[in-house]
């Protein structure tokens, strides 16, 4: 199957046929903003998410335990700064003689669905993790998933099915010039968004303000 994402030795192009969708790194700073997009997924998309039952306590637990010295969290803010879908790029313990692995884990909230962020997030954790020389990408997830089945194999990841779950793969090349000039250039992009975002949010909440009505802008 075509591997869309890792097998051409020039930067990979998610974006090319559909919207383009920042992506940022999030950093401990965010934490605040993880937990309050994982706290809106309803109950089935948590058990997508994380593969079970996932209680709020469970939830606050996951994200004050984050670590961004030693995995990548990718988000993408909508025009209102609040992160519309988040992704956590962990790395696998080292086995000798074991190619160098990480987990892939991801959630869009429902409004921002369809819209290609989920398939920026997986590219951007594709590219991140061939810049940190990972491997093999895997994504867990549930047999019944078929967003995320989808997402993976239009990615080129390969898909094996076992007891109600599926864990999908991804064997990435090297790093090249281009992957690391892409994921530069992908962050400093979603930085200059981000700053367009949060002047257009603070000139929308003054006029609203002023105006004591809350404005809305055409999109
Ligand atoms: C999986 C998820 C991250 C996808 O996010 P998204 O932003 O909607 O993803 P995209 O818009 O990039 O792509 C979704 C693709 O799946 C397709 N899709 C959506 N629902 C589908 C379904 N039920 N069956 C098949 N394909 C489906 C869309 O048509 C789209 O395909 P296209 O790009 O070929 O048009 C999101 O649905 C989600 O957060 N789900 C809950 C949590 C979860 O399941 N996480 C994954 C486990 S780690």
């Amino acid at each position: 199957m075509h591997n869309k994402l890792a097998n051409s030795q020039s930067p990979s192009k998610p974006y090319a046929d559909r919207l383009v969708v920042p992506v940022r790194e999030l950093h401990a700073g965010h934490r605040d903003e993880i937990l309050r997009h994982l706290l809106l997924l309803n109950e089935e998309d948590r058990r997508l998410r994380f593969g079970t039952q996932t209680p709020d306590e469970v939830i606050r637990h996951y994200v004050g335990s984050l670590d961004f010295n030693r995995d990548a969290v990718f988000g993408s803010f909508n025009s209102q700064l609040s992160l519309i879908g988040m992704a956590h790029l962990a790395y696998l313990p080292r086995t000798k003689g074991q190619p160098h692995a990480a987990e892939f884990g991801v959630s869009v909230l429902p409004d921002g669905r369809g819209q290609g962020i989920g398939t920026a997030l997986l590219a951007r954790a594709s590219v991140h993790s061939r810049n940190t020389r990972i491997e093999i990408l895997f994504v867990h997830c549930l047999a019944n998933n078929r967003a995320m089945m989808h997402l993976a194999q239009k990615a080129g990841m390969r898909v094996e099915y076992a007891y109600g779950d599926a864990d999908a793969y991804l064997k990435l090349p090297p790093a090249n010039s281009g992957t690391i000039v892409e994921e530069a250039s992908n962050e400093q992009w979603a930085d200059f968004d981000y700053a367009i975002k949060e002047n257009l949010k603070r000139s929308n909440d003054a006029w609203s303000w002023f105006l004591g009505r809350r404005l809305v802008r055409p999109t």
